[in-house]
């Protein structure tokens, strides 16, 4: 709780985990280390590094963060570490797996799931309701075993799993020591209203629910993850789990920048705040483009191209008179500047510095180029080479990637 009688609303990130699920994604570690330094600048509380027991180079990945991470603060808001969690079945392996990659972070978190719907228990686990409990209970006991303290639970597919059921294994894995239950609609099936419902019964009447976080796991199958998070958040939900860009499996995942600026434009409509630094979300929007190479749709909320563009005459008209006409966020809040520049080979030094500095707003970035006027004309060099072989400008991606080659900061 804070002054202003809000609670703290968890932000976690699953852009490593569940975002590099998405199709044709793959991650070096290296790329995952860097995305997971942006997202500690950017403030997230929980970052899911990835899913240990998958691959050799998943582990490495997972503990690497955790060792060179895990210790920084997250964000300039918060003076908490982030924390650093890896995804396990409800296994021993697994679950051991993880542990033993995330342990080196001063605080980690291991989160196992189990799926509890009738479909997923008849067809692909080929097992009853009471085997169902008897597996959940004992992978929190055993991750509890291993001396980790945070815990999370998730029954997969709880958006079409019998609520009754979904109780009882939540209040089972209660006792036996999650500290945090996350309720996935992993094939994005339920409306805003059937989710918050849900969240709602469960806060109510799963045993022992007040000593626990319950979180929120939407995926976009029917475009509806945002608003269902927001349903999860308005009934009870103190965590939400989310990734740059909603990229993830099959249509994504909740996206960060979406919900968390449905949050700061209705300020007084959900009873919780959060330490998310706004102006880095454009940065981490376009570095995960860059790793990923999932490029964002130009109509993409907050972050496309086109997402503070004006074209018809009446809206240039009206924004010229007054922004507010058709903009309900300053673009500058997220990162993005106002006016866009377009930066080609005929452009100067002065337009140059302006996107730059504009890009690297509160970055470790910025420090070094106002200290160091040799690195600017290093990548002023640099940058009118590049502008000579652009046929369409350059791109504010082509500014971060210079900015890492020139600076070397990985
Ligand atoms: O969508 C899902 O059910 C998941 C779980 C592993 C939490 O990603
Ligand atoms: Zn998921």
């Amino acid at each position: 709780m804070t002054n202003s009688g809000k609670e703290k609303l968890i932000i976690f990130d699953t852009t490593l985990r569940d975002g590099e699920q998405s199709p044709g994604v793959t991650l070096t570690a290296h790329e995952k280390v860097e995305i997971a330094r942006q997202l500690s600048r950017l403030g997230v509380d929980v970052c899911e590094a990835g899913f240990p027991i998958a691959s050799q180079g998943d582990f490495e990945a997972v503990e690497r963060i955790a060792k060179e991470v895990g210790p920084l603060t997250a964000g300039r808001h918060s003076n908490k570490p982030m924390v650093i969690c890896g995804l396990a079945r409800a296994v021993p392996a697994d679950i051991q797996r993880a542990y033993d990659a995330v342990k080196h972070a001063p605080a980690h978190r291991i989160h196992t799931f189990l799926a509890t719907s009738d479909i997923h228990l008849q067809y692909k686990l080929k097992i009853n309701r009471e085997e169902c409990v008897a597996r959940a209970v004992a992978a929190v006991k055993y991750a509890k075993s291993l001396g980790c303290k945070d815990v999370e639970f998730s029954p997969e597919d709880a958006g079409r799993s019998d609520r009754e059921f979904l109780c009882q294994v939540l209040g089972e894995v209660i006792k036996a020591g999650a500290t945090t239950l996350n309720i996935p609609d992993t094939v994005g099936y339920n409306t805003p209203e059937e989710y918050g419902a849900m969240i709602k019964f469960l806060v109510e009447n799963v045993e022992g629910a007040k000593n626990v976080t319950w979180s929120t796991h939407c995926h976009n199958d029917l475009g509806l993850a945002t608003a269902n998070t927001l349903a999860g958040v308005a009934n009870g939900a103190r965590q939400v789990e989310v990734t740059i860009n909603g990229i993830g499996e099959r249509a994504g995942n909740t996206s960060l920048e979406e919900l968390v600026m449905a949050i700061y434009t209705h300020p007084t409509a959900y009873p919780v705040f959060h330490t998310i630094d706004t102006y880095q979300i454009y940065n981490t929007s376009q570095l995960v483009t860059k790793k990923t190479g999932m490029v964002i749709q130009g109509n993409k909320a907050i972050v496309g191209a086109n997402a503070f563009a004006h074209e018809s005459g009446i809206h240039q008209d009206g924004v010229l008179k007054n922004k507010s006409t058709y903009e309900i966020i300053e673009p500058g809040v997220v990162g993005i500047p106002s006016n866009s520049l377009v930066l080609g080979k005929h452009s100067g030094r002065n337009a140059f510095r302006t996107r730059l500095e504009q890009l690297i707003q509160n970055s470790m970035y910025e420090d070094v180029l106002k200290s160091e006027p040799a690195v600017f004309e290093k990548l002023f060099v640099a940058f009118k080479k590049l502008a000579d072989t652009k046929k369409r400008g350059v791109t504010d991606q082509d500014l971060l990637a210079l900015l890492d080659d020139q600076l070397n900061m990985h």
